[in-house]
């Protein structure tokens, strides 16, 4: 089957969404949507991006929470009180050149084939800025030897990934 690596916009999502940039709040957190995956937050397992299901992740996993400024994400654990080294990380995708399709998080400059920023919310949906103008939503998850935990993916083709579009809304809110 061809694999379709375009990004479909849902429509009318701004009209109850957010839009562009505009009123998304000062943090929150992000939860990756998919078939088979219902709203998954990400998670920071040793400076990767995961995506795992709520009753798989230990009450130590932290839970990323992103505040968006300058179109560049930043990263804290959702949890305050343990922080376990997850402090003001730059959320970060891999660029063309890059080897792993991970995306993950870094203290400091991210790696220079990296991509970190460029973001901005199209309704609910986080969105990448391309070079050329364009807007990139090329999330995917690949299982892990974990029952419900993926990592998260950018830009990368493989018969077990699973497209995810990542967003504001939590599962639990009322659509
Ligand atoms: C949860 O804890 C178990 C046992 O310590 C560990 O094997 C597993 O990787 C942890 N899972 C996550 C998502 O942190
Ligand atoms: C993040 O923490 C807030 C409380 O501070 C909680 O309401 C929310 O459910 C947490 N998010 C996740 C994805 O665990
Ligand atoms: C993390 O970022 C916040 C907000 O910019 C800042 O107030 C705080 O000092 C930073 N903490 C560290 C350890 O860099
Ligand atoms: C995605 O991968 C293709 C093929 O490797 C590459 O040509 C393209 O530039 C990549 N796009 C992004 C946004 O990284």
């Amino acid at each position: 089957m061809y694999h379709l690596k375009l990004f479909v916009l849902p429509l009318g999502a701004s009209l109850f969404g957010f839009s562009s940039g505009a009123n998304v709040p000062d943090s929150f957190n992000l939860y990756a949507y998919g078939e088979g995956i219902g709203g998954y937050p990400i998670v920071y397992l040793n400076g990767i991006a995961y995506v795992g299901q709520q009753s798989q992740l230990n009450a130590s996993t932290p839970v990323a929470r992103f505040t968006l400024s300058s179109n560049t994400l930043v990263a804290n654990s959702n949890n305050t009180a343990d922080t376990d080294g997850f402090l003001n990380a730059t959320f970060f995708v891999p660029g063309p050149d890059n080897s792993s399709p991970q995306a993950g998080f870094v203290n400091g400059t991210p790696p220079a084939t990296a991509v970190s920023t460029g973001w901005t919310f199209y309704g609910q949906t986080l969105l990448l800025v391309g070079s050329s103008g364009q807007w990139d939503g090329l999330f995917s998850a690949e299982p892990t030897e974990q029952d419900g935990i993926f990592s998260l993916n950018w830009n990368q083709t493989s018969d077990t990934a699973v497209q995810l579009s990542l967003r504001l809304t939590s599962p639990s809110s009322t659509v």
